[in-house]
């Protein structure tokens, strides 16, 4: 039984073998690999493209899905814990994916559920699965991780997929920059594994100073909704204007949804690789799926 809870628990070859197997299902897709399974999807917390993508590969691969989006419509909303819910739904199917607002409720459900748990976002803490596919794109992008010079902006505080990527681009020799108001900075911890694990970062407050060094940008959005009681007074994006100063290669990703951060505008330039990532989630997510089930091409 394979989980995949935190790109923590993932070595360099474990990522690895994720990209070129979602690679392989990318050149020559499967039709029935997952025909006799039953996959759920448990989202305690909204999403578009995790689930959707989910539900996609799994469909793709032959899988049933069942599962919901909304807990008011479960028995959550009568009081069950997570604990309970997890049991049960392990009980009807193969795998569980499941988003929860609460950090560690992956590592519960792997924990409680005898079947393999995907995680799809836990809280502010990972989204090990965005963070593979991120990797997947770079990767198309550039034919290799190694060696890229790679900023990570926006909301550095509160963004899981922030987190799961900077502990993922700690295994490549990347060179990273960091760019964040105050008061969204880094967590400590993943700056000091960093400098454990030897990778050269720094930190910025504004991408005009580090705009014509890098091959890559990552953006993202204010998680308001992890915000609590803290008020955010600065919040920078990009612009045409801005882009005039990067390498003619640079690509923009984003895991989305986007807010005023990534302006339409960029859409159509040939930065923007946003839109090809979120595609990509297919094929990682049948990748994870495979994984998780043992199965192999
Ligand atoms: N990137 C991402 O997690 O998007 P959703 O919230 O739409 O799943």
């Amino acid at each position: 039984m394979k989980h995949l809870i935190s790109i923590h628990d993932l070595t360099k070859a474990d990522i690895l073998f994720y990209l070129d197997l979602a690679k392989e299902l990318q050149k020559k897709p499967r039709t029935d690999m997952l025909k006799d399974k039953l996959i759920s999807l448990a989202f305690f917390e909204p999403s578009t493209r995790t689930r959707l993508s989910f539900e996609a590969a799994a469909l793709r691969l032959g899988a049933k899905v069942m599962g919901f989006s909304d807990t008011a419509q479960t028995s959550t909303a009568k009081g069950e814990s997570l604990s309970d819910t997890l049991k049960i739904i392990g009980g009807y199917s193969d795998a569980i994916i499941i988003r929860h607002p609460r950090e560690g409720a992956a590592r519960l459900a792997s924990e409680v559920a005898n079947i393999p748990i995907i995680n799809a976002g836990d809280g502010a803490n990972q989204h090990p699965s965005q963070t593979l596919l991120d990797l997947f794109t770079l990767r198309e992008c550039f034919g290799s991780l190694e060696g890229l010079h790679l900023a990570i902006t926006g909301d550095l505080k509160h963004g899981r997929t922030v987190h799961s990527l900077v502990e993922a681009a700690s295994l490549f020799d990347m060179r990273l920059y960091f760019v964040a108001a105050e008061g969204l900075a880094l967590p400590n911890q993943l700056s000091e594994l960093l400098k454990m694990r030897g990778l050269k970062f720094s930190f910025h407050r504004d991408i005009h100073d580090i705009i014509a060094k890098i091959d890559a940008l990552y953006l993202t959005r204010l998680q308001k909704e992890r915000l609590g009681t803290q008020t955010v007074h600065e919040y920078h994006g990009i612009n045409l204007a801005l882009l005039q100063q990067a390498k003619p290669t640079l690509k923009i990703l984003h895991p989305l949804p986007r807010q005023e951060e990534l302006p339409t505008e960029i859409d159509t330039t040939p930065h923007a690789a946003y839109f090809d990532q979120a595609r990509n989630g297919v094929v990682v997510r049948q990748a994870i799926l495979l994984k998780a089930l043992g199965i192999t091409l």
